[in-house]
């Protein structure tokens, strides 16, 4: 990686500036209603590579491309299964990925080599100007080096990824704080790939009963599903009930829910004073990002209730648990 640092441009006036940059084959970070995406021109096959490059990302792994709206479906891909069509009509923009055919005209290094491609339409005003001012549909993965925490603030892709990005559009901090729902709803009943900001509920509401198919090694089914991902570079360790308050020397940080921890902890971080499980998601890789940069020897961890969105936040909690077990 580039020890340079990269363009940040205001999200807004540094639109067209930062299309021209998708469009000549250079990475721009930008924010979506999720996560900061770090994309690149989905049809130009170099540029896709530049992208593994700066997140070493294992070539596996494949992308999420990006349209500016929803009737862009069908113009990149053809004509789509009905129930495919019915959640994108529901659901796009937002923070939902759906799995449909991967054209001719998407390059393999986008999918991995599947015959299969995840597309969303993020919900994210600035986000669609950058796509529809690129004319180009745009592979973007979150804004991190693999397997790191995602980005919710410019900041922290500037920190993570440095020069190795030409442009970071700084749009603040996004709105979801946690990635997409992936659904491959082209089968007889819709399966969840990764849980997200879209709860299971909201989209059972459209589909009836859904299966849940979260891989965890090998060849997963989403990657973003691998065990351990998501890792702050701390070691976190994730407990199931109350800490006693005796414990135990060192400097300690404390991600909580809704109610600050007794006892003596070096940092806390709070993630809904009034249990809000949206705005829990919505602090949580900001909450850890912070929890890291205080040099703490461990960060415990409290599980949130598991229902909505909850459950999308337990799942990045065990899998960044999961890398120091
Ligand atoms: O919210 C999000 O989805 C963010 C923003 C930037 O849009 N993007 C994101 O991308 O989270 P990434 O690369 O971190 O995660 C993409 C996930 C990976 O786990 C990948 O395996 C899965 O999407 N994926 C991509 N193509 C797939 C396919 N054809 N079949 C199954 N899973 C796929
Ligand atoms: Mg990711």
């Amino acid at each position: 990686m580039s020890t340079e640092t990269p363009r940040v441009l205001p999200a807004g006036s540094g639109i067209a500036d930062a299309a021209s940059v998708l469009r000549t084959g250079g990475l721009v970070a930008f924010p979506t209603e999720t996560v900061y995406g770090l994309g690149a021109n989905a049809l130009d096959a170099r540029a896709v590579a530049r992208i593994f490059e700066a997140k070493a990302r294992p070539s596996f792994d494949p992308l999420i491309s990006h349209l500016a709206d929803a009737a862009d479906l069908e113009k990149l891909v053809g004509a789509v299964p009905p129930a495919v069509a019915a959640l994108a009509d529901r659901f796009w923009p937002g923070p939902l990925t759906l799995i449909v055919d991967r054209p001719a005209v998407v390059p393999p290094i986008v999918t991995s080599g599947l015959a299969t491609m995840a597309v969303r339409v993020p919900d994210d005003a600035h986000a669609r100007a950058l796509i529809a001012a690129a004319g180009v549909p745009v592979a973007a993965p979150s804004a991190n080096r693999f397997g790191q925490l995602s980005p919710t603030r410019a900041e922290h892709v500037v920190r993570g990824l440095g020069g190795a990005v030409d442009v970071v559009l700084d749009g603040g901090p996004t709105r979801c704080g946690i990635e997409s729902t992936i659904v491959d709803a082209r089968g007889d009943r819709p399966v969840v790939l990764r849980l997200g900001a879209l709860p299971v509920e909201a989209l059972e509401e459209v589909t009836g009963p859904v299966t849940v198919r979260l891989g965890s090694s090998g060849q997963p089914v989403a990657p973003g599903a691998l065990a351990a991902h998501y890792a702050p570079r701390t070691p976190l360790r994730l407990v199931s009930g109350p800490e006693p308050a005796a414990a135990r020397g060192g400097r300690r940080g404390f991600l909580a829910f809704r109610d600050r921890p007794a006892g003596d902890w070096t940092a806390v971080e709070v993630l809904s004073p009034t249990g809000d499980l949206t705005e829990a998601a919505a602090r949580l890789f900001d909450a850890l990002h912070e929890l890291d940069r205080t040099g703490v020897d461990e960060i415990v961890v409290e599980p949130v209730p598991e229902i909505g969105v909850g459950r999308a936040v337990n799942d990045r909690l065990r899998r960044a648990a999961a890398t120091w077990d």
